[in-house]
């Protein structure tokens, strides 16, 4: 019985990642993390968080209780000798966070633990082993001092096209004896690569994650036992400019924050079999040269390499570096240094072109066929001195030459010199583009497909959905989402991957962060914006709208910094933790006081805003066109609906961090600008508060009295269905509720109607158009360059959201899916929805097909988890599993009959239900 069980899901659930079974007990303990992260090297936290997942087959299973031990060395946890903590049998259901309470533990110590499982089979299971070691825990623990060179050589030019050649720096050391064990921490800023022994460490790129170098700076650590040995080793490293150095931009100086020259300062930990140890680290015994082939690097501009300035063997003890000079000391940046505890940047994908079609003599354009953000490999023969040039874009002009018109002044040009001889390959190492289209010029022979290729490069966050319906469109956007979101996380989320802008902006993820953790894990790299965020903060409260603030914009509103609580908030609600609202809440409490004590008036009105809603579309194509995205409609509606918003997410957040005595004062402030708000905005004749966005917004906050709402909301369809013609008009602000205001409200089929279209303003449009991403513009065909990227995500919205919540029906109903409710709506149109999602408790999946005849709903729940269903029939007779009623079936409960749903509770376990329709 079991085995056929297990084929069965094993057919059924193929694709979903991380499944299979161990042992007899056909329970498997799996995914064990540390701070969220696999088998992680350099946690800076004193108690980090454990979490696991369980995997097995049987109906309710779920955990009874946990027993975790942790040791100081695997043979030790391989005997069950828990010398740094025994967690003793602890009964409870929790799996995710739970914070080591053991022994302190030391900087760069290494920790193994595992986990021991009771479930409700009575069955008690052990996980496999993991590992984690502990970073440089206090300042005092680093070791020699920064080194860098903080000044030009005659090829570095510091003015408005900035360049910078690379840093190199190398150092030969004798380790005398067998080594045990040797980690490398290292700051590299802006960017590094570390070399030993002249292999590359590590497959990640653009390291660290980029951060406000003045308030902290990230490093990073590797197990480099097996890249050193006995005798002669050399340490060699790279730095590039990345966000430190930043001379480039001046075109707006007094908002550009720059650093300063690129520096490091890296310790390498080595110990010896013996039980000795020493610290490699940086001083001026160092050499360094800045007359490597790495010319100049800038994120904006490309990077330029000389291959006949390569140095053979320069990371390897053998290389004579009599050229180089000695590595001067440098001032140290002031910020924390902190462990980077998000995943790192990798090429994540590698893609191949599609066409190549000669433009003029000695030019050609590469087509890649999709949308991407990284960069390009190339393999050439030649002869020395051969200059190949690479111009990158994202669209063509129509004589089919590069448009660069909306790059603004950033060059994107990347420029690679021959050295001669045999084949050459090379990609570039501190830089990355936002582009689908690459001008070639100056190739030594006629270039071909195959001589590029596409490196795809982003946080290599681990995918955690999958998606697809029976509708194309509804494809075609999700698939240009997945390509624009990932493209955008640059260790930070950044509003576009390709113009001389590239900021982490504030606004354009709220609520765009809860769809995309559908897609992707990327509760990390969220939790670090959040510490981005707060480092943003002035000593007076104000959080500025671009963070890590590399821009310095203190504007003032409610939409963009406000988005500090929505991310926590999505992180509690998707990934069940609160530990980012602990650690924020009072930054939230702080900014939120600031922004009250200046900007809201004696009637409760919050009279500052700066956006408006953002970017909403001029009502016609026409009327759009050559016009600038860049206008401002700030609304006191917006933010005076936005501070009610935050009163509510307060008060949630005061009551999870036991802030009892807060809850009172949010709840009365709320109830006194939700009166206010009515009395100023609320139109009684049209039964509206203005535009569709803030009729939206009235809805979805709860401003609108009880009595009203039907009015209201039927303003609302007026809007759409007749002063837009069946469109939405909204901009970053409506389009982040629109599609779950009109679902919850009953008219899912509208919310279709927006999610099909394929007219002026739509993301079908987009498509229709040839987009492979998601624009910034709903006009973005006919906007003015200025500020048109064809690679934003903002105006997704919440429709990410509706299509996992609403479309696949899997929606966290208690934080991190401990109970998920699923409730797909069904549309005539529409004939199925396959999908699933990795939560931390494991996969839930929701496949559901109907054709006239029938109804089949696919459903899995994970362990330690149970689900609200609301199935699509009158009656419950008509609901069968394996040709029986499910009345009879184990697992299933039988909550409710309303409406044309039936509601049940299931618990874990798959299932196959049907019904004739
Ligand atoms: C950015 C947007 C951002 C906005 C706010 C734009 O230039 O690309 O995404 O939110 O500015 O002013």
């Amino acid at each position: 019985m079991k085995l056929r069980i297990l084929l069965f899901s094993l057919a059924l659930f193929s694709s979903i990642p991380c499944f299979s079974f161990e042992g007899e007990s056909g329970i498997r303990i799996y995914d064990l993390r540390t701070e969220m992260l696999n088998n992680p090297e350099g946690i800076n936290a004193l108690n980090p968080r454990l979490s696991w997942k369980i995997a097995g087959e049987s109906r309710g299973l779920h955990q009874i209780a946990y027993r975790i031990l942790v040791a100081s060395s695997a043979e030790k946890l391989a005997s069950d000798t828990a010398d740094l903590w025994d967690s003793g049998k602890q009964n409870s259901s929790e799996t995710n966070g739970i914070q080591y309470r053991g022994k302190n533990l030391q900087s760069s110590q290494d920790v193994y633990w595992k986990v021991k499982v009771w479930t409700s089979n009575s069955e008690d299971t052990w996980s496999t082993a993991s590992h984690w070691s502990m970073g440089l825990l206090y300042f005092k623990d680093w070791k020699g001092r920064w080194i860098g060179m903080d000044s030009l050589t005659p090829s570095d030019r510091d003015e408005k096209f900035s360049k910078l050649s690379a840093r190199y720096f190398r150092k030969t050391y004798q380790l005398p004896k067998q080594i045990k064990r040797a980690k490398a921490y290292i700051i590299g800023l802006g960017l590094y690569e570390l070399y030993i022994n002249g292999e590359k460490i590590g497959d990640h790129v653009l390291a660290p994650a980029p951060t406000d170098y003045s308030k902290n700076i990230l490093y990073n650590t590797f197990d480099v036992t097996d890249a050193l040995h006995t005798g002669e080793n050399t340490i060699g490293t790279i730095l590039g400019n990345g966000r430190y150095y930043t001379m480039r931009q001046d075109y707006k100086p007094y908002k550009i924050k720059d650093f300063g020259y690129p520096k490091m300062l890296l310790n390498v930990l080595v110990e010896y079999t013996d039980g000795s140890s020493e610290v490699l680290r940086t001083d001026n015994s160092w050499k360094m040269t800045a007359e490597g082939p790495i010319r100049s690097n800038n994120e904006y501009d490309g990077e330029h390499y000389d291959a006949r300035k390569e140095m053979p063997g320069w990371s390897t003890p053998t290389f004579d570096d009599s050229s180089w000079t000695n590595a001067l000391y440098v001032l140290a940046p002031s910020g924390n240094i902190e462990a980077q505890m998000t995943e790192y940047m990798k090429v994540v994908e590698t893609i191949k072109p599609i066409s190549i079609t000669p433009l003029k003599p000695d030019t050609y354009i590469l087509d890649m066929g999709q949308n991407m953000v990284g960069w390009l490999k190339l393999k050439v023969k030649g002869s020395k001195g051969d200059q190949i040039k690479l111009r990158f874009a994202e669209v063509l002009n129509k004589d089919g030459s590069l448009n660069v018109d909306n790059l603004r002044d950033a060059k994107s040009t990347d420029v690679y010199i021959l050295k001669g001889g045999e084949e050459e390959t090379w990609e570039p190492s501190f830089i990355y583009h936002g582009f689908r289209y690459v001008e070639i010029s100056g190739f030594p022979n006629t270039p071909t497909l195959e001589n590029f290729k596409g490196r795809v490069v982003n946080d290599a966050l681990e995918e955690s959905g999958t998606f697809e319906t029976s509708n194309p469109i509804i494809n075609q956007v999700y698939k240009n989402a997945y390509w624009g979101i990932r493209g955008n996380y640059k260790g930070m989320p950044i509003d576009c991957p390709q113009r001389n802008e590239r900021q982490p902006w504030l606004g354009d993820r709220p609520t765009s962060a809860y769809g995309e953790s559908f897609i992707f894990d990327n509760q990390k790299l969220y939790s670090k914006w959040l510490d981005d965020i707060r480092y943003s903060q002035k000593s007076d409260g104000a959080i500025a709208d671009v963070a890590p603030a590399f821009w310095m914009y203190y504007s003032d509103n409610m939409t963009w910094p406000g988005t500090y609580l929505m991310i926590a908030d999505m992180i509690h609600r998707q990934f069940g933790t609160v530990a980012p609202i602990q650690d924020h809440y009072p930054h939230m409490k702080k900014w939120l006081v600031y922004m009250r004590e200046r900007y809201m008036d004696e009637n409760y009105i919050l009279t500052k805003d700066s956006y408006g809603d953002w970017v909403a579309p001029p009502a016609t194509i026409e009327e759009g066109r050559g016009m600038t995205g860049n206008v401002k409609h700030p609304s006191k509606i917006i933010s005076t609906a936005y501070h009610y918003y935050f009163l509510q997410l307060m008060s949630k957040f005061a009551a999870l961090t036991e802030n009892h005595n807060d809850i009172s004062e949010y709840q009365q402030l709320a109830l006194k600008v939700k009166k206010a708000f009515n009395q100023h905005y609320f139109n009684k004749d049209k039964n509206s508060y203005g535009s569709l966005t803030e009729n939206i917004l009235a809805i979805e906050f709860d401003l609108v009295p009880e009595p009203k709402k039907t009015e209201v909301f039927n303003r609302i369809i007026h809007q759409i269905t007749k002063e837009n013609n069946g469109h939405l008009n909204t901009g970053v602000i409506g389009t982040q509720w629109i599609m779950r205001c009109l679902t919850e409200n009953g008219r899912a089929d509208l919310a279709y109607t927006l999610a099909t279209s394929t007219s002026y303003p739509s993301w079908g449009y987009m498509v229709e158009n040839g987009a492979t991403t998601i624009w910034e513009l709903w006009n973005g065909n006919t906007a003015a360059p200025n500020m048109n990227s064809y690679n934003h995500v903002m105006l997704l919205g919440d429709l990410i959201i509706w299509y996992y919540e609403n479309l696949a029906g899997i929606k966290s109903k208690k934080p991190g899916f401990k109970e998920i409710q699923m409730n797909p709506i069904m549309v005539n149109e529409l004939n199925y929805v396959n999908a699933s999602y990795n939560s931390i408790h494991g996969p839930i999946v929701s496949r559901w097909k109907k054709n006239n005849k029938k109804f089949i709903w696919e459903i899995r729940i994970p362990p330690n988890t149970s689900a609200e269903v609301y199935f699509p029939t009158k009656d419950l007779k008509n609901i069968k599993e394996n040709g029986k009623p499910i009345a009879k079936i184990d697992g299933i409960e039988l909550k409710e009959v309303k409406g044309n749903r039936v509601h049940l509770k299931l618990v874990s376990g798959n299932y196959i239900l049907s019904s004739e329709l």
